[in-house]
């Protein structure tokens, strides 16, 4: 699979640093600026410049860099995997019609554990029921920009679909986070802290018992290969929306 990576940070770097080991190619990458540790690969400032069709676009970007890869995806029939969070409308609505001509797969953790505490959440919040409280923390390095992150929201998802219930009516963000969860409601409280790559912990509280469930990323790269797997995946599958969930129940 030849693949094109649009972004130049820390995750572009990482899917740069393993994709060879993982026996595909890198074809370009497209970012703004040129990285100062690009060396030996092909770059662009704008996927337009691209001479050559990948099999696949892998995107980490921030908001509004998604909505260019898409829109590029869509005119050119090329897969995309978006893993960059935080989306604003434009990006969502372009990864929607982009969906509609190819495959297309965003998901906020492309790792394999948190998408098993994933679902092991849901299970978990089902067989509870909402006479749980539970807190959802996330703790990332400083330079994080969005908070709660996105995998903090999927978690809340997972837990609030399990309760049958919409997540806006149960969540409480920031200030209402603080104070102690009630039974039936989900508090989302984040943490930056030094150089942490990634945390995810969710406690359920009953009246009884404490219930934690967790994950600790302890190397970036294992978003970079998910990614790739996820790529590879995602170009054997007809045009569509899918998630995370989508990829490993294969
Ligand atoms: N799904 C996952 O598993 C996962 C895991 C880790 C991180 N993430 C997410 O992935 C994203 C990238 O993370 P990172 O740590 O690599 O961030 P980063 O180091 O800050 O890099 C972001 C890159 O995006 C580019 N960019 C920003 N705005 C853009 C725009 N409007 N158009 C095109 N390019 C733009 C920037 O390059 P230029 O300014 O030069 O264009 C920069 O190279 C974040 O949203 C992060 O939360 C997801």
């Amino acid at each position: 699979m030849r693949v094109v990576v649009h972004g130049g940070g820390r995750m572009a770097r990482q899917v740069a640093n393993v994709i060879d080991e993982a026996g595909h190619s890198l074809l370009a990458l497209v970012s703004r600026n040129r990285p100062d540790w690009l060396t030996g690969v092909d770059y662009h400032e704008s996927l337009d410049a691209l001479s050559e069709l990948p099999d696949a676009v892998i995107d980490f970007t921030l908001s509004g860099g998604t909505s260019q890869a898409a829109d590029w995806c869509r005119a050119r029939l090329v897969a995309l995997v978006s893993g960059t969070t935080a989306l604003v409308e434009d990006d969502r609505e372009s990864l929607r019609r982009a969906s509609e001509l190819v495959p297309v797969l965003w998901a906020p953790n492309l790792a394999r554990g948190p998408n098993l505490l994933m679902r092991t959440v849901h299970e978990t919040a089902h067989a509870l029921g909402d006479s749980a409280s539970v807190e959802v923390l996330d703790i990332h390095h400083f330079e994080k920009k969005d908070a709660p992150s996105g995998t903090a929201l999927l978690l809340a998802q997972a837990i609030a679909s399990a309760w049958q219930v919409p997540l806006d009516d149960v969540l409480d963000l920031g200030e209402t986070a603080r104070s102690e969860p009630r039974a039936g409601r989900i508090s989302c409280i984040s943490r930056r802290e030094g150089d942490v790559i990634g945390q995810h912990r969710v406690t359920f509280k009953t009246a009884e018992d404490t219930l934690v469930l967790s994950h600790d990323a302890a190397d970036r790269s294992i978003y970079a290969r998910g990614s790739i797997e996820a790529a590879q995946w995602l170009t054997q599958q007809p045009a569509g929306l899918y998630t995370g969930a989508d990829w490993l129940s294969q």
